[in-house]
């Protein structure tokens, strides 16, 4: 079960207003494609709704519970876990160390030998076995992604935030990675995924909600959003990407 709700959500960078008033939810076992133009609030929306910034007002409810302004770590001990639109690895571990070095904290910490066999059956889900010892300088933007994945999976989320994991990869990778998201959703975990190429999200997304400047100005059906002149005008007109 997972049910997340947030209520005008507000966050400014001095005259940038990132979230201007921003509501909505996620249900559970959806795959909820959020879209919008660079700048739009994407990524602030996750980052305020994992608690990796606080809001300036606004609240998120996550099941029944006030999680407005918990702290991240808190926030992925309830089942909520994301990945970064620019990875953040611990630059100086390995694959596997990067992905094994959370598990041994939090609310449920495992022993380092648990989290090490953890850590190794998530890098091989994402593809990355073979990189497991080695540094992280070894891996490229589109393996750090990955790691990323691996990370947030290694978690157990209910939910999980995907942010851009597919950009940058070439058509037949992009088909695979669908293909992976599809049986991330199938093992039981709610998603949520921001991605600029329109066929990842109408071919993953069971709802689809748009922001523009950061305000929500679309939510529903995929194929009915993606056609609105609103949506269109802010968002396909001038960023439409294939691939
Ligand atoms: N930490 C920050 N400090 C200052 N400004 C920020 C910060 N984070 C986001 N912003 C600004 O807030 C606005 C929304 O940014 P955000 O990263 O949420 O957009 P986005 O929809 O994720 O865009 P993109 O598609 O390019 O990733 C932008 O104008 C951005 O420059
Ligand atoms: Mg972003």
């Amino acid at each position: 079960m997972a049910d997340l709700r947030f209520e005008d959500l507000v966050k400014h960078f001095g005259g940038v207003h990132a979230l201007d008033g921003v509501s909505g939810h996620v249900d559970d076992g959806e795959i909820l494609g959020l879209v919008g133009p660079n700048g739009s609030g994407k990524s602030t929306l996750i980052n305020v709704l994992s608690g990796h910034y606080e809001a300036d007002s606004g609240r998120v409810v996550l099941d029944g519970e006030d999680i407005t302004d918990r702290p991240a770590h808190r926030i992925i001990e309830m089942g909520l876990a994301r990945t970064y639109q620019i990875p953040r690895p611990f630059s100086t571990m390995t694959a596997l160390e990067n992905v094994s070095v959370p598990l041994m904290f939090g609310a449920e910490p495992k022993s380092p030998g648990e989290a090490r066999e953890a850590a190794r059956e998530w890098l091989e889900f994402v593809g990355l076995e073979a990189y497991a010892d080695e540094p992280i300088t070894s891996l490229n933007l589109h393996q750090l992604k990955y790691l990323e994945l691996a990370r947030a999976l290694a978690a157990r989320p209910r939910i999980l935030f995907l942010d851009e994991v597919l950009s940058g990869l070439n058509p037949a990778e992009v088909n695979e990675s669908i293909e992976m998201v599809r049986r991330i959703h199938d093992s039981g975990i709610t998603i949520v995924i921001v991605e600029h190429l329109v066929r990842v999200v109408t071919s993953l997304a069971t709802r689809i909600m748009v922001l523009d400047r950061g305000k929500v100005i679309a939510d529903g059906d995929p194929g009915e959003v993606m056609r609105l002149p609103e949506v269109v005008t802010a968002y396909l007109g001038k960023r439409a990407q294939s691939a």
